[in-house]
């Protein structure tokens, strides 16, 4: 067995080795197939990378069959159970396990990069009491470039460290103020004796007491969800960064562009639209009615399906168990009994089994999300401050990516070929 594709083309009977490599043949080989020397080489035609692997990576593994998640590794319900945020973004960045010493200096420099430039916070002001938060917050990433213009310098190891310290540092500061602007409270400065997700949920929630004590069992609960949230290989948003990436400007031009995609209903934003969509289900009653429609194609359910996953999404079965958790600290949310229910009646429909459609991770976070009394506009806020270190671990890796170039997709032209252009003076007479 040779390790190739052999590839006749029935345009001109000729025959071509295409070599295969980690499963995958190079598109650029096919190029070389062609019919003659005035025609363009054969193209691969893949709207939406449904088969084709932009970059080779080491970040995060999925087995979308088996319904495997694991980061450098190591299998996510290990990380969800025994680690905290902070080290899995250490492991994400860094590729390996913190020592002691490492973890230490880590969290002491995320720490002290918590708080954002007076001039950010201006800035934030400036924005309407409707403005949704992950508008303000992807404008705020994009705005940090300015504040730092040394981030260009993408080819220095001990830039881009700083620069990641950074944006590890401050998205929860953003995201928190992004919060406090639609409440119309003051923006509370970061607590830097609190832990990571503790001075978050400080920075949210905390009036005129002298210290925001939260309670922990809330704390690990949102910190297992940062964890859960924190890479997801080449998604939406990281192919997002890895593009702008590809073009070497700043970091955080590149993650200002993974805060938009992951703000659409298709990626982040589908956690608010599960629970917008549990909402307007009301009852148990209506869910008939409501599958019926999905299957009609007039709905989606919404926190189903997935691209690569074609089993249970192993985030869900860990956010479901934290529900509990949750649960205890606040009271039962009463959407769960209709999620629960939606999602048994789902499991068990020809039109989901056929289809492979099982609950992802948005499925249930939206529901602990609003037990802690998020409101639904910040959900996709929380997945990014999770994704933050994903999506920097794919932008570090891209950057000392020898084999890559800027992102410039193909494409089919469809259009017409060399109309005669009138003037709009002749046209319009
Ligand atoms: N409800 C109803 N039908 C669905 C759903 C759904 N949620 N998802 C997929 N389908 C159907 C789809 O209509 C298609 O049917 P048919 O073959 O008859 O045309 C089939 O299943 C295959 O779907 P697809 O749209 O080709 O699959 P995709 O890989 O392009 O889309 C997806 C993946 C996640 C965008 C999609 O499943 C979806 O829209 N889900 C709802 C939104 C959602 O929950 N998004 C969060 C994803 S997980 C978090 C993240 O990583 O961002």
């Amino acid at each position: 067995m040779t390790d190739s594709l052999t590839v006749r083309d029935n345009r001109t009977g000729q025959e071509y080795e295409v070599p295969i490599a980690d499963g995958a043949i190079r598109a650029a080989d096919l190029g070389k197939i062609r019919v003659d020397d005035d025609n363009p080489g054969l193209a691969v035609y893949d709207p939406g990378f449904v088969n084709t692997a932009s970059c080779r990576s080491s970040v995060t593994y999925i087995d979308g069959e088996k319904g495997i998640l694991e980061y450098r590794g190591y299998p996510i319900e290990q990380l969800a159970e025994s680690s905290s945020f902070l080290e899995v973004a250490y492991l994400l960045i860094h590729g390996a396990l913190p020592s002691k010493t490492e973890y230490e200096q880590w969290v002491h420099d995320i720490t002290y990069h918590t708080f954002v430039h007076e001039n950010i916070k201006s800035f934030m002001e400036g924005f309407r009491y409707d403005a949704h938060p992950m508008g303000m917050l992807m404008a705020s990433v994009g705005a940090l470039s300015t504040f730092y213009p040394d981030a260009v310098d993408i080819h220095d190891p001990a830039n881009r460290h700083i620069q990641t310290v950074r944006m590890i540092a401050k998205m929860p500061t953003l995201g928190a103020w992004s919060f406090r602007n639609a409440q119309g409270k003051p923006f509370v400065y970061p607590d830097n004796e609190l832990s990571y997700t503790a001075n978050f949920l400080s920075m949210l929630w905390k009036m005129s007491e002298i210290k925001y004590q939260p309670d922990e069992r809330i704390v690990k609960a949102l910190d297992t969800l940062f964890i859960l949230h924190a890479d997801h290989e080449q998604n939406c948003s990281a192919n997002a960064v890895r593009s702008v990436g590809s073009s070497q400007v700043d970091p955080y031009s590149a993650v200002a562009a993974g805060v938009g995609a992951l703000y659409g209903p298709l990626h982040g934003g589908a956690n608010e639209a599960v629970l917008r969509m549990l909402k307007r289900i009301g009852t148990k009653d209506n869910i008939p009615a409501f599958i019926e429609g999905v299957k009609n194609g007039d709905e989606r359910l919404m926190g189903f399906g997935h691209r690569v996953y074609k089993n249970y999404d192993p985030r869900a079965r860990i956010i479901k168990k934290a529900c509990d958790d949750v649960f205890e600290v606040t009271g039962v949310n009463p959407l769960l009994e209709i999620a629960q229910e939606l999602e048994k009646i789902a499991l068990e429909d020809e039109y989901f089994v056929q289809r492979k459609l099982y609950p992802n991770v948005d499925f249930y976070s939206g529901l602990i999300y609003e037990a802690l009394e998020f409101p639904p506009e910040m959900f996709t806020v929380l997945f990014a401050i999770g994704r933050t270190p994903g999506w920097l671990a794919q932008w570090n890796e891209l950057v000392q990516d020898k084999e890559q170039k800027i992102a410039r997709p193909k494409q089919i032209y469809t259009g017409g070929r060399g109309l005669d252009f009138t003037p709009s003076s002749q046209r319009w007479a």
